[in-house]
């Protein structure tokens, strides 16, 4: 797939199909985003590629952020209340979720160049999978059980969760896909 098409395919997908993806597509989708650029080349992302069983105890410690969404009815509004707990329960029962941690950094500067660079390769990602056919949702709503998924996975004490990108072939319900302004440049000769 030619790059703009596959810029302008990529919405985040909440619905996936039960199909496993076979290891061959997870390793280039991961080699696909430890080649974005990074500050200073720091390359400080760390992928949790979960599947199977680990897969089913990441979804059950992200459904404990349902007790949260609360604090987002504003946001979110009360009538989709229930769909972002079953989403969030769920996640869309992707086959694959993929956890993206960093090391923390206590400076502003660092942890800015940290969290850039990670968003730059999670891009990449979400590129190459819809290249791949796949669909994916990065979702930063993992932040508030962190703690608990760090400890599954073992992740080390220095790192942080940024996000967790569920993974899999898309199911049948349509990407919500937003609209996505168009102005937002400003050119200046
Ligand atoms: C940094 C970041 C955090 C996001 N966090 C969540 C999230 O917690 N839950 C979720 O359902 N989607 C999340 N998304 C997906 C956005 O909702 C989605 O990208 C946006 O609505 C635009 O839709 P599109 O991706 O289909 O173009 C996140 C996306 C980004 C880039």
């Amino acid at each position: 797939m030619e790059l703009y098409e596959a810029i302008e395919k990529r919405h985040s997908v909440r619905s996936f199909k039960p199909d496993e993806l076979s290891r061959e597509v997870l390793e280039r989708l991961v080699r696909a985003a430890s080649l974005a650029p990074s500050a200073m080349n720091e390359q400080p992302w760390h992928f949790y590629v979960t599947t199977g069983e680990t897969r089913a105890q990441v979804g059950e410690v992200m459904s404990q952020t349902t007790t949260h969404l609360e604090e987002y009815v504003d946001l979110i509004g009360p009538e989709r209340h229930a769909e972002a707990v079953r989403w969030y329960s769920e996640l869309g029962n992707a086959p694959v979720v993929i956890v993206c941690a960093m090391p923390k950094a206590d400076d502003p500067f660092g942890r800015l160049n940290k969290q850039l660079s990670v968003g730059t390769a999670i891009q990449n990602l979400l590129l190459a999978a819809t290249a791949e056919g796949l669909g994916a949702c990065s979702i930063t709503f993992a932040f508030w059980v962190r703690d608990e998924m760090a400890g599954l996975l073992g992740i080390p004490d220095d790192d942080e969760i940024v996000t967790i990108i569920a993974l899999g072939y898309p199911g049948d319900e349509a990407p919500a896909a937003p609209p996505h302004k168009a102005d937002v440049a400003t050119f200046l000769d």
